[in-house]
């Protein structure tokens, strides 16, 4: 199994870059891997070529256009159609290679904005989306029937995973495109390092997430290619929220910040809960290792460590 290849498309991505660490890590030495730059995977064509050429036998789809509240807000078009495109591109690139198994990464946002608490893999489409993501979430629903579509009608076994909001080393940290952890920890460190400012946040701190450390989503990849897990959805989380409140409180503790905290109630605040089901992950015998307070202490570790590296993000 450790000689398959496998296509790791957005490998140089937060999820890419610890999914290609952990299989090299582990004895994966023939791992196929292409930059943006040189392979824009709206483009249909170079798609199809570089599928023909590589022959993968497992493909990981970590390539996507990501961001948080406001870059989806204010970016539908390219949320909704660069999502489409790169993942109806490689999916159908691959079953047409006859590439026997594929890992889609969905998002935990494709569920219902008031699905019951915690959320289960079946009450995808039982209700409205989140009206901030539905443009993303509705791609990510897209690419989920895909690989459904293609399981029911061609017995491929290609598998859905539907992650909580992650966070970790290589995150995005440019408050224009970030999600929650990484805009609190730059706000809080820039904050503190300014004299104890004041920190403002959006919304009103009561709305509960569930945060899985990256790492922890990597081995979960790893867990399906290697028992090549079967089945359309499976949610991965820590099975434990906590309110936004909570969490500015733990990252204004790690980050050493004594200012004030406020809060801008006049911001949206989102899905009031958000919480995953996780046992039907559990069921097969994967568990998250990393917990929250040790997590964001070592994110916040790679975030000074790497500070003068940041990468921008670009809409
Ligand atoms: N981050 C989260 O909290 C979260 C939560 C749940 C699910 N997920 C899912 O996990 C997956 C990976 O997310 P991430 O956080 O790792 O995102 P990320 O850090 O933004 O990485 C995305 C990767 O996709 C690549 N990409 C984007 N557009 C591309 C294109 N047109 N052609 C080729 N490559 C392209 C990017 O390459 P460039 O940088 O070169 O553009 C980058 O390597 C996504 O499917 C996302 O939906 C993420």
């Amino acid at each position: 199994m450790r000689d398959n290849k496998i296509y790791i498309a957005g490998h140089l991505g937060m999820v890419g870059a610890e999914t290609l660490q952990l299989f090299q890590s582990k004895g994966y030495s023939n791992i196929v891997t292409k930059p943006s730059d040189e392979l824009d995977l709206r483009n249909q064509k170079a798609v199809t070529e570089f599928m023909d050429r590589e022959q993968p036998e497992v493909v990981v789809l970590a390539a996507a256009r990501v961001g948080g509240i406001l870059a989806n807000d204010q970016n539908p078009y390219q949320f909704l159609y660069d999502n489409l495109t790169i993942q109806s591109n490689v999916i159908n690139a691959a079953h047409e290679n006859e590439v026997e198994h594929l890992v889609f990464l969905g998002s935990s946002c494709i569920y219902p904005k008031h699905a019951p608490q915690p959320i289960k893999e079946e009450y995808l489409l039982t209700g409205s989306l989140e009206p901030t993501n539905q443009w993303y979430a509705i791609a990510k629903i897209a690419g989920i029937k895909l690989c459904e579509a293609l399981n029911r009608q061609y017995g491929r076994n290609y598998v859905s995973l539907m992650p909580t909001n992650l966070y970790g080393p290589g995150d995005n940290f440019d408050l224009k495109t970030s999600h929650v952890v990484p805009a609190m920890i730059r706000k809080f460190h820039e904050a503190a390092e300014n004299g104890q400012l004041p920190v403002a946040l959006w919304g009103t701190g009561q709305p509960k997430r569930e945060f899985l450390h990256v790492r922890d989503l990597a081995k979960a990849i790893l867990f399906t290619v290697e028992n090549r897990l079967k089945g359309d959805i499976y949610n991965v989380g820590t099975g434990k929220d906590i309110s936004i409140k909570e969490l500015a409180n733990l990252i204004q503790k790690i980050t050493g910040h004594h200012g004030e905290i406020t809060w801008n109630t006049s911001k949206p605040d989102g899905t009031p809960r958000k919480l995953l089901d996780v046992s039907k992950l559990h069921s097969h015998g994967w568990r998250h290792n990393i917990e929250l307070q040790d997590g964001l202490t070592k994110t916040y570790q790679w975030y000074l460590q790497n500070i003068k590296e940041l990468k921008e993000v670009k809409l």
